[in-house]
């Protein structure tokens, strides 16, 4: 019988988990094992959760713009989330064993790792996160955790400063401040490193850099020519093109960078380990992605001519 995972979410064509996911169990000689994406609107998450359940499914992803919704009543007391998605309000793995659901986030641990294996240590490393979505949700309540002094930069100043004060209340880390763009000089130029978790950069705010929205901020003069980002390391979740506007900038500028590609790869492969208590080949797992992105470009470029 075929061991069924997939990923949930809406829209969910362009997700690059089936891919990923497919090329692990094929490299481990899983091939009973199927991933597969469903389009879910989310007024039907809960149907289709006991739908999975009823037929006998292993694991499941959950992403935009569904990790949220598992916090809502209607779940109550049938998903058994884990402490840490609990705290950040939101589940991206769910794993269904021995008759039972259970809920977990492992998106900001896979965005630790992306860091850690491009050589970049974190512990005591002051934080600035631009944005404070989802995304941003669970990265800050992480770094939280690990008392690492945490700046949130948001376009609504309110909403990173609501998220900060979440962060000191759930961690007990005081050394979190969350404000508006006016504030992303000061912040920046005092951090270690960067993390850009907003979609700037990616699908409609493609070639839109957070620099851009910095207002009357000047790049070339603030940024580049003042050493400002040297030796800092500029992280942008965005994977999608792989280098985004603000990674442009950011190395012009003499900062290290990193793309999310091995942060998708991380949060894949931990939710592959929960699933089936495997390691998954993490560099296939890339390749795979590489592969799709390059064919994806390919047809871009073809429909262009
Ligand atoms: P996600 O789950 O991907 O983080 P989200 O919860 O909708 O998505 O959050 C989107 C984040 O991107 C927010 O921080 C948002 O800023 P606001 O809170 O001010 O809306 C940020 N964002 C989206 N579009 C943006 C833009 N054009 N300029 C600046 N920030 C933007």
């Amino acid at each position: 019988m075929k061991k069924l995972f997939g990923v949930f979410g809406y829209p969910v064509s362009h997700s690059l988990s089936p891919v990923m996911h497919s090329a692990a169990f094929f490299a481990l000689g899983m091939n009973d094992c199927e991933y597969k994406a469903y389009a879910v609107e989310p007024s039907d998450l809960k149907e289709e959760i006991l739908k999975a359940q009823a037929e006998n499914f292993c694991g499941l992803n959950l992403t935009i713009p569904l990790k949220e919704k598992i916090f809502e009543p209607e779940f109550e007391g049938w998903i058994e989330a884990d402490d840490f998605s609990k705290k950040a309000g939101a589940v991206n793995t769910l794993h269904f064993k021995g008759g039972k659901i259970y809920g977990y986030n492992t998106d900001a641990a896979g965005a630790h790792g992306a860091l850690l294996e491009a050589g970049f240590s974190t512990d005591g490393k002051k934080i600035v996160i631009i944005g404070a979505g989802g995304a941003s949700k669970s990265i800050s309540l992480f770094f939280g955790e690990r008392k690492n002094p945490i700046k949130i930069i948001n376009r609504t100043p309110e909403k990173a400063k609501h998220l900060a004060r979440e962060i000191i209340e759930k961690t007990g880390n005081e050394d979190v401040e969350g404000d508006g763009f006016e504030k992303g000089l000061a912040y920046l130029s005092d951090a270690d490193i960067i993390i850009q978790t907003t979609e700037l950069g990616m699908g409609k705010y493609e070639g839109v850099s957070f620099f851009d929205g910095l207002p009357g901020f000047d790049f070339e003069k603030e940024v580049k020519s003042s050493l400002f980002l040297e030796n800092k390391v500029v992280f942008d979740i965005v994977y999608n093109p792989s280098v985004t506007k603000f990674l442009k900038q950011a190395k012009a500028a003499g900062a290290e960078t990193l793309n999310g590609e091995m942060m998708l790869v991380l949060q894949g492969a931990l939710a592959f380990e929960i699933w089936t208590g495997k390691k998954p080949d993490t560099a296939v797992m890339r390749n795979a992605i590489r592969a799709a992105l390059l064919k994806e470009e390919q047809k871009k470029a073809d429909m262009n001519e």
